[in-house]
């Protein structure tokens, strides 16, 4: 197929004239090969892989040296995807200096295309600095999972016309700041609709309604197999993990009984040699 690498410039245009935008998230080289094969827009290495890829309760222990890791892959396996990577909890909030070292350490040591951070307004300063020292920043708003504990738990944010408000001026503040595209979760989709509008750069919803410029989902929630929860805004495309367990036991059992491997995944020896042995 002939594609050109998405840029920042094609997110812009495709919000300009009204073309949605495509994500999903991918933590290794397969998954990442098959999401670019699909020709999804936009490949997230969401800090999300502590709990579907690590085992993980939160996305709170991810280090910048998993993220790392888990990118490298993703970028190997990427052809056409412009591929964000996810500032894990703590790798921005400490210091601009930092912020800066590690969202350089994406682009440098892992090779992707910009970094994806946490927060409001409070950000705003940040996401300018690491713009300015010339790394692209996409913003994330409303439910952060980070903070969710500060935000009382997984909830749905913005449901009252105050707490909306404050996330409308996030979202400016943030596109002020030099963001080039911002990330909203778990938000009403009134609200969803009313940021989108309001903002010239790109908004991708997940849990914010059809009305944002485009949409994201964890891969793992799409295809099945993450089986812990599943939150009201993912649409399950396929569920692998029964058929996959299925071919497992199969395995399992083959094995047990010898009826694998066969004759055909066997190899023979050269003429004439098996009497020697
Ligand atoms: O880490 C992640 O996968 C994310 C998405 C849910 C947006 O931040």
């Amino acid at each position: 197929m002939d594609r050109k690498k998405v840029t920042i410039a094609d997110l812009q245009k495709k919000k300009e004239t009204g073309q949605k935008i495509t994500m999903l998230t991918a933590y290794d080289y397969p998954t990442a090969s098959l999401v670019d094969q699909a020709g999804i827009d936009t490949i997230l290495v969401g800090d999300s892989l502590g709990m579907v890829m690590l085992g993980f309760e939160s996305t709170v222990p991810v280090t910048m040296d998993d993220m790392i890791h888990h990118t490298k892959a993703v970028v190997r396996g990427t052809k056409y995807g412009f591929v964000l990577g996810d500032m894990p909890f703590m790798s921005y909030q400490i210091s601009i200096a930092k912020a800066i070292e590690n969202a350089g350490r994406f682009i440098k040591e892992a090779g992707c295309d910009c970094v994806k951070l946490e927060g409001g307004t409070e950000m705003a300063p940040v996401v300018k600095a690491i713009v300015d020292a010339g790394v692209p920043v996409c913003a994330h708003i409303g439910l952060t999972p980070q903070t969710a504990t500060k935000l009382g738990g997984f909830k749905v944010q913005g449901k009252d016309a105050e707490s909306a408000m404050e996330l409308v001026q996030s979202a400016k503040d943030l596109e002020e700041a030099g963001a080039f595209m911002i990330v909203m979760e778990c938000i009403p989709d009134l609200l969803g609709e009313k940021i989108t509008r309001q903002l010239s750069i790109p908004t991708i919803g997940i849990g914010a309604g059809k009305d944002c410029d485009g949409q994201v989902l964890v891969y793992h929630d799409v295809v099945g197999l993450f089986e812990r929860f599943t939150p009201k805004f993912v649409k399950q495309y396929i569920n692998l993990s029964p058929k996959i367990r299925e071919a497992l036991i199969q395995y399992k059992e083959e094995v047990e009984t010898g009826a694998f491997p066969g004759p055909e995944h066997s190899f023979a020896m050269k003429k004439g040699e098996a009497e020697k042995i």
